[in-house]
């Protein structure tokens, strides 16, 4: 099976508060975006890669992507994650699967890329990794009134990457009719059946300053 994985790395950042776009911050030493690139580079199917990025850092993109990978595509995102993916998915070319990766989840490992693909490659449905919910939840209403305690073991917190049948997928982002945040969605919406598998604690998302310490700190020798 040909596999293409987009990485979406053209959202700003604004809630990490580094000047740059999120993708583009240094971690360890290297960019976010870099990082997630090895774990692509870590798979052991050799997927074509496109990166989804910012206008003005396409050439950064491309020289990232060259090294890390050797090949591939670079294209300028939109201004939601959606309309990224979707830039994402005119260059996936012929692929039988897709996966979508925020790049902002920098230490994904390369084994959960693999068992996404696995899980698409024999089920033919999208699978998207999850964890089960460690805090109770709360439904409230606005002002804070507590309304319901909902059930956690029917939660999962969902992470990246995910992956999908290509041409459902592309059916789904041309059919798309309103906004979501992940890809999953977008198939529920269109009548695809979508499976969490196992996720990985290490796949968390970059989003603020404290998520960025803890990932130096899991990045420091002899620590992961
Ligand atoms: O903002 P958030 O952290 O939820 O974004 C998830 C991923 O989607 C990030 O890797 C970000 O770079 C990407 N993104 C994008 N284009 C946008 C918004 C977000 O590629 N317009």
């Amino acid at each position: 099976v040909k596999v293409a994985v987009i990485v979406v790395a053209a959202g700003s950042g604004t809630r990490l508060g580094a000047g740059v776009p999120k993708a583009f911050v240094q971690l360890a030493g290297r960019s976010i975006l870099e990082h997630s690139l090895h774990s692509v580079a870590g798979m052991s199917s050799q997927p074509h890669v496109v990166v989804v990025a910012p206008e003005e850092l396409l050439d950064d993109a491309r020289a990232v992507l060259e090294r890390v990978i050797g090949a591939g595509d670079a294209v300028a995102g939109g201004v939601t994650r959606q309309a990224s993916v979707a830039a994402g998915l005119a260059l996936v070319g012929d692929a039988d699967i897709v996966l979508v990766h925020d790049a902002a989840r920098a230490l994904t490992p390369a084994a959960l890329f693999d068992r996404v693909v696995d899980t698409v490659a024999a089920t033919g449905s999208g699978a998207i990794p999850g964890l089960p919910v460690s805090d109770t939840i709360k439904r409230t209403a606005e002002g804070g009134a507590i309304i319901a305690t909902v059930d956690r073991a029917e939660l999962s917190a969902v992470q990246t990457p995910q992956g999908f049948p290509a041409a459902p997928l592309r059916a789904a982002y041309e059919a798309a009719a309103r906004d979501v945040t992940d890809d999953a969605q977008l198939m529920a919406d269109a009548g695809h059946p979508v499976a969490v598998v196992e996720g990985d604690p290490l796949a968390f998302k970059i989003t603020t300053a404290w998520d960025l310490r803890r990932a130096e700190e899991l990045l420091r020798p002899a620590s992961v």
